[in-house]
């Protein structure tokens, strides 16, 4: 019950924030808070200096994979997609059609947070492995970034992605932290869509815009880009230990908190889908820990219902933010610091659990298997 009205809260807070006009939708992508897509350089002479000849062998399968480009003809629309559009998105609530345009927005700025990424280190490197990675990388998340922001022009609201490229604010990230963290958002982004393409595959009738038809061969993208950057720590095994395991920890747990906080604040999407934020998201998280036990020797216990209340309570303290935020005055600044210093509090005792750990695998690399 209290869960369900705070999910409402947050709901109301998304539709009166209201997305309305393009302006609209280039403001929310230039968004910087927590839970908002960013964008990231990182040392490139670092990057320049990988050596990938421990695993040569698997390494140069994936590129023959990556140069085969199964996934060339599929970002183009068929005739059919606008008629969809039109008979059965039209058809839908103004509330979700806002968390849906919210949805919209923060996924074609994250496909093109990785295509400016990829883009910037393939310019800056003269290393032809990584060179010949990220050249394919980035041609990938254009044409992601692109057929979204196709789906914002059908309403007249779509990204400038050139302007956003010229004023966004980037954030550096050094090599390892770029391989923890874009390496945990490509195996979450396929675990996402999969699940999210299996519901509608089982329940057509949810199925409420055509993009989602796109999602299986898409994510297959997301999954071998995570391959790459798992392939990448394996040559580099002191990544994968020691003290680097707290980092480890800090990426998993930081990329899970942000998704459960920011699916719960759109429930409506995945109402209208017939899921439930909460069972969709330890799913996600279920099969992202599985995946991810071919680099991490840890992954963090989803299943522990102190864990679970931790996550819940996130959500309740940002709810609480937003609140503040929008009273506005000295009382409403305070009690966002507080909130503030009890969600930190929050995630240094999520941060703290015990987690399981595991040996790797001799065979890194898997197949997009769910
Ligand atoms: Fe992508
Ligand atoms: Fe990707």
């Amino acid at each position: 019950m209290q869960h369900n009205q705070t999910a409402k809260a947050a709901a109301t807070a998304v539709a009166t924030d209201g997305i309305n006009s393009a302006e609209d939708v280039a403001r929310k992508a230039k968004t910087e808070s927590l839970l908002s897509p960013r964008f990231y350089t990182t040392d490139f002479k670092a990057m320049d200096a990988i050596d990938v000849s421990p695993l040569r062998a698997e390494w140069d399968t994936m590129l023959a994979e990556y140069e085969g480009d199964n996934n060339h003809d599929h970002f183009q629309r068929t005739p059919e997609f606008a008629t969809e559009v039109a008979e059965v998105f039209s058809q839908v609530s103004p509330e979700l059609r806002q968390e849906f345009l919210d949805f919209l927005i923060s996924s074609v700025t994250s496909e093109f947070s990785g295509c400016i990424l990829y883009n910037e280190i393939q310019k800056n490197v003269t290393n032809p492995d990584i060179k010949a990675l990220m050249r394919y990388m980035a041609r990938d998340e254009s044409r992601h970034a692109g057929f979204i922001n196709q789906s914002l022009r059908d309403f007249g609201l779509g990204l400038d992605l050139g302007d956003l490229k010229r004023t966004k604010a980037y954030t550096y990230f050094k090599p390892k932290y770029i391989f923890y963290a874009t390496y945990l958002s490509e195996k979450i982004g396929y675990a996402r869509y999969i699940t999210i393409f299996r519901q509608l595959e089982r329940h057509p009738d949810k199925r409420f815009h055509p993009i989602f038809r796109w999602f299986e061969r898409w994510c297959n993208d997301e999954f071998r880009h995570g391959e790459s950057f798992a392939l990448i720590m394996r040559t580099q095994p002191h990544l994968l230990r020691g003290g680097n395991v707290y980092w480890i920890r800090f990426f998993l747990l930081a990329v899970y908190a942000t998704m459960y906080v920011r699916d719960h604040t759109r429930p409506m999407l995945k109402a209208a889908m017939g899921l439930e934020p909460t069972s969709y998201d330890y799913e996600v998280f279920r099969i992202t820990t599985e995946i991810s036990k071919q680099v991490f020797p840890v992954s963090l216990d989803t299943d522990n219902p102190v864990f679970r209340a931790g996550l819940a309570r996130l959500f309740m303290i940002q709810t609480q933010m937003d609140a503040a935020k929008k009273r506005g005055g000295i009382v409403g600044k305070v009690k966002q610091g507080l909130w503030a210093a009890a969600g930190a509090a929050t995630f240094v005792r999520l941060y703290l659990m015990p987690v399981h750990r595991h040996d790797l695998p001799v065979n890194v690399r898997m197949a997009p298997a769910w």
